[in-house]
């Protein structure tokens, strides 16, 4: 038996805590016996004093045992999965997981709505009608047999630790904590039953990490912290200073992915991020050329499997075949307006945390939770950093429904894209990988 207060007091003056009062902590938490300020008095001491490594997968395991961990054992293909950080446009996941299926990996994919600025996987699924996200752990397994990969929502059985502290975490301003952000993501991750995890941390100005050194740090602590709990784990940090691909948006990421998917219309940055990943995992368990491959998961593109396993994931999960043929056709558009540039030059860089707001301005994400989101807006961009453009040249597509949310997002948006004469220096897509 601890006393509560005697347990705050010590992560306020520094000291690290045991397994066994982080236990204490975290189930008394999750029993209600621990009272929402107490917890978060605690988050905030951790915030500010920090958590040792040990004292984060401490707080890993406890989490994770505070739910059920889903048995795949039933399943004989390696179960592997992919976590993002969060950013713009990126819809690395809906292409990513009929990719691992075709691959004959098996891929639990536990995904979120969107957070702050960024976009969520389940929110852009959810534009399809009928796409149900729950799925129990009982039923996980044979909706895994019969079509690969499944993305769903996280529920109350899996880490119901996280669930309480991230939404007490999200109102106290104590998300921003490396440890605490790491166990709240591994937890999850390891509760889906998987082998390995290949994590894409964001870094850049539409990302919750703005510097590689910190997206470094964030890395290095969930690859380590995953191994300690016995996952195989790498992390590419990726850039994040301009949207993924080419459109912003629920319906409209749906379309682009599909797109992408048939082997049409493929953004050339949003390719090299999703099979530098596919690649990370699957150079963990197979000695194969990167160049071999790429050129295998091209062909699997290009004959339309990756396509048709989409549409299988999507069908399984209660989805309606006609909702996916209106988003592919983009028969779901409202109205449209163009931006243009007044200016001949240069792209030379994108406010992508101003267009992730807009999105929320223009009704497609939420200013708090529990608000609802029109899934049919969003934008698509007719430029990319480094581009060369004249003047009336098309630099975005604002798709809309409100004249008044469209007012006013237009000169957040023609703000966000500068253009200029100077020298224009590339950023790596990818800054480097953490094993
Ligand atoms: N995503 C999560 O799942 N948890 C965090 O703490 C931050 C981002």
């Amino acid at each position: 038996m601890y006393d509560p207060v005697e347990l705050i007091r010590k992560k306020r003056d520094g000291v690290f805590l045991t397994r066994q009062e982080l236990k204490y902590l975290i189930r008394g938490y999750v029993a209600g016996d621990i009272r929402d300020e107490q917890m978060s008095a605690f988050l905030m001491a951790g915030v500010i004093r920090g958590f040792s490594v040990k004292e984060t997968a401490c707080l890993t395991e406890i989490m994770i045992e505070s739910g059920k961990e889903i048995d795949l054992s039933s399943i004989s293909r390696t179960k592997v999965d992919k976590h993002s950080t969060g950013g713009v446009g990126d819809k690395v996941s809906l292409i990513l997981a009929p990719l691992f299926a075709e691959l004959g990996y098996c891929n639990p994919m536990m995904a979120g709505r969107g957070l702050g600025h960024t976009g969520g996987t389940i929110d852009k699924l959810e534009s399809i009608r009928g796409y149900q996200c729950e799925v129990s752990s009982r039923d996980l397994p044979s909706r895994l047999q019969r079509s690969g990969s499944v993305i769903f929502s996280q529920s109350d059985e899996i880490v119901p630790a996280d669930k309480k502290m991230y939404e007490l975490r999200d109102v106290t301003g104590t998300v921003e904590s490396i440890p605490l952000i790491t166990a709240s993501i591994v937890s999850k991750k390891k509760a889906e039953g998987i082998d390995a995890i290949v994590y894409d941390v964001k870094c850049g100005n539409g990302a919750f990490m703005k510097t590689p050194r910190e997206a470094l740090a964030l890395a290095e602590s969930l690859v380590r912290v995953s191994q300690k709990t016995g996952l195989k784990a790498r992390a590419l940090i990726t850039d994040m200073n301009q949207p993924l691909g080419y459109t912003i948006g629920n319906a409209l990421e749906v379309m682009e992915s599909l797109l992408f998917l048939r082997g049409e219309r493929m953004d050339r940055h949003l390719k090299e991020v999703t099979l530098a990943l596919t690649y990370e995992i699957h150079s963990l368990f197979y000695e194969e050329e990167k160049e071999v491959f790429i050129n295998r998961c091209d062909k699997i593109f290009r004959s339309g499997k990756a396509y048709e396993r989409f549409k299988k994931m999507i069908i399984d999960a209660g989805g309606d075949s006609e909702a996916l043929e209106e988003i592919e056709e983009g028969r779901f558009i409202e109205k449209m307006i163009q931006i243009r540039s007044k200016q001949d030059g240069r792209i030379l860089e994108m406010d992508t945390f101003s267009m992730g707001k807009a999105l929320i301005y223009l009704g497609g994400g939420r200013l708090k939770k529990g608000d609802s989101i029109n899934h049919h807006v969003g934008m698509e961009l007719h430029v990319k950093r480094g581009d060369s453009v004249r003047v009336g040249d098309p630099l975005l597509t604002l798709f809309y429904a409100d004249e008044a949310k469209k007012a006013s997002v237009m000169s957040l948006l023609e703000k966000s894209i500068m253009i200029g004469e100077r020298e224009y220096e590339e950023n790596p897509l990818i800054y480097r990988s953490v094993h």
